[in-house]
């Protein structure tokens, strides 16, 4: 059947619907839809989540995140003041460990000079005013891949891990880092943590929870980037959340508040935004998403396709986190963001 319109076109229609609402007023112009703008985004929204690896003066492009490289430590400095000129208020270092530093029980996570901490203090020499956020997770350091200790029967184990995470903790926080980022999903990391800064006097350090974190394939470039995706042994379905839960997010979150958690972490990001949404509803928490490597790597690959407008995918992904409710992103975007914000001005 073939549509037949009622009017040519530009023949104006004698009867106009008789509309008292007509929502496009609000949309007609420009200055309008800026006026009823609900939500905007800001750098302040913005942690810049960084890859650092050894070496001097050097950048590895990182394969399956284009735009994203890993930075020995001078060269993650150089980043750390270019995000503090851009006003990004946080950035996230995460280490390609050699794999000759790796072993079963992630022994190199507690050394204090190892990757992360050197990166800390260098950037916190050059760049004292910008926030640093580290992860507490085995996973860089172990030989199997995992973020806890692995027993025999490959079961992963929890409270033995937790001692361990409190000192690796402990080990950044003594570097200068600010915020403490367990992405581990141990039982009862938040408040082993919390107790083990509080008596080391180190009071002031913060911990964002990754506080509901799924078992998600969105992790795959990451784990490529921190050199941990030939290695894992298994899946991490025994410890991250099964994509399937939402009230067991809430449960988690709860938990993760009452042990002493200053911000929550919702992960990975979009394909998550009811769990965002819900989260902030439920707790009236700082809340966090992480827009993971996945996410990155299927904008990226599609705009550099041509299949879709990659900067307009960009800024329209960090609105919707915006609109969900989140207080701040953490995604590799972070500094294109932020050039484009410092543009439009
Ligand atoms: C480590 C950790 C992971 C990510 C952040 N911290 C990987 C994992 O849990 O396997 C993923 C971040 C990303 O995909 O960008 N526990």
């Amino acid at each position: 059947l073939q549509h037949t319109a009622r009017f040519a076109p530009g023949e104006a229609s004698a009867e106009p619907l008789d509309l008292t609402v007509r929502m496009r007023r609000n949309r007609r112009a420009d200055w309008a839809r800026r006026m009823v703008r609900e939500n905007v985004i800001t750098t302040d929204d913005l942690i810049w989540p960084i890859f650092v690896m050894d070496g001097d003066k050097a950048r590895q492009p990182v394969a399956p995140m284009p735009g994203v490289e890993r930075l020995s430590v001078d060269q993650a400095v150089r980043e750390a003041v270019r995000a503090a000129q851009l006003t990004i208020p946080c950035i996230a270092i995460f280490p390609y460990t050699d794999p000759s530093l790796r072993d079963a029980n992630g022994s190199e996570a507690l050394n204090s000079d190892n990757l992360v901490c050197r990166a800390v203090r260098a950037i916190k020499k050059e760049v004292p005013d910008i926030g640093i956020l580290c992860d507490v997770a085995l996973d860089p350091y172990t030989s199997h891949g995992h973020d806890g200790l692995l027993r025999d029967d490959g079961v992963i184990l929890n409270d033995e891990t937790v001692d361990v995470l409190v000192r690796q903790a402990l080990v950044q926080a003594e570097a200068g880092c600010d915020i403490i980022a367990p992405s581990d999903m141990m039982d009862g990391r938040v408040g082993a943590i919390r107790e083990g800064l509080d008596a080391a006097k180190l009071s002031d350090v913060s911990i964002m929870a990754y506080a509901a974190k799924y078992a998600s394939a969105f992790y795959g470039p990451f784990r490529d980037a921190v050199g941990s995706s030939k290695t894992l042994n298994g899946d991490k379905r025994t410890y991250q959340m099964d994509p399937a839960n939402t009230d067991e997010a809430l449960r988690e979150v709860a938990l993760d508040i009452e042990e002493g958690a200053d911000m929550i972490m919702v992960k990975p990001g979009m394909p998550y935004l009811d769990i965002c949404a819900r989260v902030k509803d439920a707790f009236g928490m700082p809340t966090f998403a992480y827009q993971v490597s996945g996410e990155y790597a299927m904008i990226m690959a599609a705009a550099n396709n041509g299949w879709l407008d990659g900067e307009r995918a960009m800024m329209e992904s960090l609105m919707a986190f915006k609109r969900a409710g989140c207080d701040g992103i953490l995604t590799y975007f972070a500094p294109r963001v932020a050039e484009k914000l410092r543009d439009i001005k």
